[in-house]
C-alpha cells in the first residue's frame, strides 16, 4: 500500500524552509501532496491559483510530490485521498502551541489521521512567509530565502 501524506499550508509564499521540510519528508513517503488552504477569512498576498503555480515552479526534481488546493478541512481532503498522514514543520518553541492545537482539533475530527513534524534546519529556522513579504516590502533581497518561481511572482506582482 502507498503511503501518502498531505503537507498542507498557507504557503502564501513557498519559502526554502518550507521545501526542506518537504524535500525531506519525500523520502519518507511514497507520495506527497501539497495541500494550499484556502481560507477566505484571512487576507493573502497570493491568489490560490498563484501559490499554486509557484510551488509547482519549485517542486522541479522532487518526482513524488503533488499539488493541489482546498477549501475545506484538511483531514477531510487526507481521508479522500488515501492519506494517513499529515506533515508539519516546526521551526521553534513558538511554533508548538499552534501546532499542538491544530493538532488536537485534527485529532478530534479524524482520530486516524496522524501528523509528522520535521524540525526545520539551521538557516531555515528564521524564514517565515510573513517575514518574506515585510523584507520583500522593505526592499530586501530575498533570493536566498524563497525559490525563483516566487521572486518572479513578486516581480510580476508589482
Ligand atoms: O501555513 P499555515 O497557515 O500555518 O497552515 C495552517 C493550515 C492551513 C494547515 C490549517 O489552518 C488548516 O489545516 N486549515 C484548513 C482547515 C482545517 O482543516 N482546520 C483544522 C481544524 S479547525
Amino acid at each position: 500500500m502507498k503511503r501518502i501524506a498531505i503537507y498542507p499550508g498557507s504557503f502564501d509564499p513557498i519559502t526554502n524552509g518550507h521545501l526542506d521540510i518537504l524535500k525531506r519528508a519525500s523520502k519518507a513517503f511514497d507520495e506527497i501532496i501539497v495541500l494550499v488552504a484556502e481560507n477566505d477569512e484571512k487576507h493573502s498576498r497570493f491568489t490560490v491559483k498563484e501559490r499554486l503555480e509557484m510551488i509547482e515552479g519549485a517542486l522541479k526534481g522532487i518526482e513524488n510530490v503533488k499539488v493541489d488546493s482546498t477549501k475545506g478541512l484538511t483531514v477531510k481532503y487526507a481521508k479522500d485521498h488515501g492519506a494517513k498522514f499529515l506533515i508539519r514543520g516546526l521551526r521553534a518553541v513558538s511554533d508548538f502551541e499552534y501546532e499542538f492545537t491544530l493538532n488536537a482539533a485534527n485529532e478530534y475530527i479524524d482520530h486516524d489521521i496522524d501528523t509528522v513534524y520535521f524540525m526545520s534546519t539551521i538557516g531555515h529556522n528564521f524564514i517565515s512567509s510573513s517575514y518574506i513579504d515585510s523584507l520583500y516590502s522593505s526592499g530586501v533581497d530575498i533570493t536566498s530565502l524563497v525559490p525563483k518561481s516566487v521572486v518572479e511572482m513578486y516581480k510580476q506582482k508589482k
